[in-house]
């Protein structure tokens, strides 16, 4: 999920950008609850990307300051509900405090099994694919790579109306459905996502090659 729409939403209602981040964050809690009822069983939040780093300062630290809270306040709720919390992303530019709240927040629910949450921060899709390719000791099969970087995604929704990918898991959404809602972030709701998957197990997936009915048609001709 690319959560945008923060700045939006808090421009409109005349409040400073922060404020959006911050019920942005409530969000994410609802995202996290009602996902695995909703039959996901990876979840990959866009939280801060490499070219988020342009923003103002107090910005970034605010964000730094929430995320920070955030996984400090729900690993708790996380390691009861079977969230597991992994975060991607560069972590050498994070402030030490948001580094030790990751890796506890890591540590802590690592056993977690009913939803692997993924939290992309400092996180450039290049830059990751960079940085497989160059660990690789020799020729870099379709296969490391998906591996090395994560799984294939089924279904990219992205909130307040950008249709763009901004730098988030180019290769992993090779073959994904893509959804844009102009809903806000902070007005996303755990319904919306109901919605969501509802729409997209209703479309059609080929991956280049034609459905089962397609095929069964066929044989039957
Ligand atoms: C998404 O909301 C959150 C982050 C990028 C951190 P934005 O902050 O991009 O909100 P808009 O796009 O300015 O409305
Ligand atoms: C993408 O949103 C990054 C996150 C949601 C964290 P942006 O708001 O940064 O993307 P652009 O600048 O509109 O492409
Ligand atoms: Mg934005």
């Amino acid at each position: 999920m690319i959560m945008d729409g923060n700045g939006r939403w808090a421009a409109e209602r005349g409040l400073p950008r922060v404020a959006g981040h911050r019920a942005g964050v409530e969000t994410v809690r609802r995202v996290v609850e009602t996902a695995p009822g909703a039959g996901v069983d990876v979840l990959t939040l866009y939280a801060f990307s490499e070219d988020n780093w342009s923003r103002p300062p107090r910005e970034v630290t605010a964000l730094f300051g929430l995320l920070e809270h955030y996984l400090a306040r729900e690993t708790s709720r996380c390691l009861e509900q079977g969230v597991q919390i992994e975060v991607i992303g560069r972590r050498d530019r994070l402030p030490d405090a948001l580094c030790r709240a990751i890796k506890q927040s890591e540590t802590r629910t690592r056993q977690g099994t009913r939803l692997r949450l993924r939290i992309a921060l400092d996180y450039s899709s290049r830059t990751a694919l960079l940085a497989a390719a160059n660990a690789a000791p020799g020729t870099l099969t379709r296969e490391d790579l998906s591996r090395a970087l994560g799984p294939d995604v089924d279904l990219l929704i992205r909130t307040s109306g950008e249709q763009r990918l901004s730098d988030f898991l180019l290769w992993e959404c090779a073959y994904a459905e893509f959804l844009f809602t102009k809903r806000h972030w902070p007005d996303f709701t755990g319904e919306d996502l109901m919605n969501a998957v509802a729409e997209f197990r209703g479309r059609k997936r080929r991956f280049g090659g034609l459905e089962a009915a397609e095929v069964a048609q066929l044989q039957t001709a």
